[in-house]
C-alpha cells in the first residue's frame, strides 16, 4: 500500500480529484474491511481538500448511523428525509447546499459550517450510505465535486 497519496498542491480541484481517484481505487482495492477502506477515503479527503467535516452516514435498520469521518463530533444519527443526509438519502440523489442557513431542516453539527454537499452511495437502487463534506465557506461546493464525489460513490459501492 502506499504510505501517503501524492498531490500537486498547486494543482487545480479537479485535477487533485483526478489525481486521488485511482489511488483512493489502489488504496481500497486489496482491502476488504468497509470501515477500515471509508476511514481511509475520509481522512484523504480531509488531507486534500481540508474541509471542516468529511464523513460517512450508513443506513443500519431504521437510519443513518455515523460511520468513519475526520472533523469534530458529529451527531450519531440521522432519519430518512431529516437534515441534508437524509434527504438525500430518501431522494438517492446529490444535494449541493450552497448555504445551510438556507436549507429547511438542516441539522447543525458545527457552527462553523457553511455550505454541504451530500452524495449517496447506491448499489442496486439501494441507498446504503451517504458521503457527506462540509465547508467553512459559503458556496464552496460546485459541479467539480459533485461529478468527482459521485465518482467516488461509484467506486465505494463497487466494494460495498
Ligand atoms: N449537516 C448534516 C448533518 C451531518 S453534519 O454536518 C456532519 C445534515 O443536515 O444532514
Amino acid at each position: 500500500m502506499a504510505e501517503s497519496i501524492l498531490i500537486y498542491q498547486n494543482a487545480t480541484k479537479e485535477a487533485k480529484y483526478k489525481q486521488i481517484l485511482p489511488q483512493i481505487n489502489a488504496l481500497i482495492e486489496p482491502e476488504t474491511d468497509r470501515t477500515a477502506n471509508l476511514a481511509n477515503i475520509a481522512a484523504v479527503l480531509k488531507e486534500v481538500f481540508n474541509p471542516l467535516w468529511v464523513g460517512f452516514y450508513e443506513w443500519k435498520t431504521d437510519e443513518l448511523v455515523l460511520g468513519p469521518f475526520q472533523g469534530p463530533i458529529a451527531c450519531a444519527r440521522i432519519k430518512s428525509g431529516k437534515g441534508v443526509c437524509g434527504k438525500s438519502f430518501e431522494i438517492a440523489k446529490t444535494i449541493v447546499v450552497p448555504d445551510v442557513d438556507k436549507f429547511p431542516g438542516h441539522i447543525f453539527c458545527s457552527n462553523s459550517s457553511k455550505s454541504e454537499i451530500v452524495v449517496p452511495i447506491i448499489r442496486n437502487g439501494e441507498v446504503l450510505a451517504v458521503l457527506d463534506v462540509d465547508s467553512y465557506k459559503l458556496n464552496h461546493f460546485d459541479d467539480v465535486d459533485q461529478e468527482y464525489l459521485e465518482q467516488l460513490a461509484n467506486l465505494i459501492s463497487n466494494k460495498w
